[in-house]
C-alpha cells in the first residue's frame, strides 16, 4: 500500500472520546519503549507524526491517525511501565483494555515486542488475554537493526517455540526496524488485504 496521506486526528483519554468508529482501525500496542510510535512514523514516512522518546511512557493517550483518508492507525500507551505508580499503571491498563474491548471498528491489534528479548511474561499474558477475549492480533518484532540477521531469526524461532507451548496456531509475525524502515511494508500489505478499500 502506498501512503498518500497520514494525519494526526486526536488524542483521547478514553475509548468514548475516540473518533467516530466509521472506518476500519488497526492499533499498535506493546511495552513502553518497544518502538510503537517510531514504527508508525517509519511506516507513514513521517519523522514525527507520532511522538517518540528514549524515556519509556511517552505515549499516554490513545492517538488516532487517519491514513489515506480511509483507515485509522492507533498508537496506544505502552503497558507494564514499571516506573509509574501502581494505581496509574492500573489506570493505563483499564484505558487499554476498555479501548480494545469496546472499539467496534478495531480490525486487528499489532502487539510489538523487542526482537532482542526472550519472550516476556507480560507480553505472553497480554496475548493470552487477547485470545481469551477473542481479539485478533499479530506479533511485530521491533528493532531488528540492533541484531545481526542470524540472531534475529534465532530469536524469532525461540519466540515461536514458546508460543507453541500454549497456542495451537501461531499468529502472523513481522520482523521490523523503524531505524532501517524495514518490515512495515508487509504490515501495510496485510492491512490492505483485510480492509475493504
Ligand atoms: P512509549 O510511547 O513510551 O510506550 O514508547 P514507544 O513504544 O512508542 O517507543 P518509541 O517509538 O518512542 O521508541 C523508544 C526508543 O526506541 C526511542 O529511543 C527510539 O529511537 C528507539 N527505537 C524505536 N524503534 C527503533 C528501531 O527500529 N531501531 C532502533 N535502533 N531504535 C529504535
Ligand atoms: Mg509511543
Amino acid at each position: 500500500m502506498q501512503i498518500k496521506t497520514a494525519e494526526f486526528v486526536k488524542s483521547s483519554q478514553k475509548w468514548q472520546e475516540c473518533p467516530e468508529p466509521n472506518l476500519p482501525e488497526y492499533a499498535f500496542i506493546g511495552r513502553s519503549n518497544v518502538g510503537k510510535s517510531s514504527l508508525i512514523n517509519a511506516m507513514m514516512n513521517h519523522k514525527d507524526l507520532a511522538k517518540t522518546s528514549q524515556t519509556p511512557g511517552k505515549t499516554q493517550l490513545i492517538n488516532h491517525f487517519l491514513v489515506n483518508e480511509n483507515w485509522y492507525l492507533t498508537d496506544l500507551p505502552g503497558y507494564g511501565y514499571a516506573k509509574v505508580s501502581k494505581s496509574l499503571r492500573k489506570d493505563f491498563e483499564k484505558l487499554i483494555t476498555n479501548y480494545i474491548l469496546n472499539r467496534k471498528n478495531l480490525v486487528n491489534l499489532f502487539v510489538l515486542v523487542d526482537i532482542r528479548h526472550t519472550p516476556q511474561k507480560i507480553d505472553l499474558e497480554f496475548m493470552q488475554w487477547c485470545g481469551e477475549s477473542g481479539v485478533p492480533f499479530s506479533i511485530v518484532f521491533t528493532k531488528a537493526d540492533k541484531l545481526k540477521p542470524g540472531a534475529a531469526e534465532k530469536n524469532v524461532g525461540i519466540y515461536k517455540n514458546d508460543l507453541l507451548q500454549t497456542w495451537e496456531e501461531l499468529p502472523d509475525l513481522y520482523i521490523t526496524s523503524a531505524e532501517k524502515k524495514t518490515g512495515g511494508d508487509l504490515i501495510l500489505d496485510y492491512i490492505q488485504k483485510t480492509n475493504d478499500f
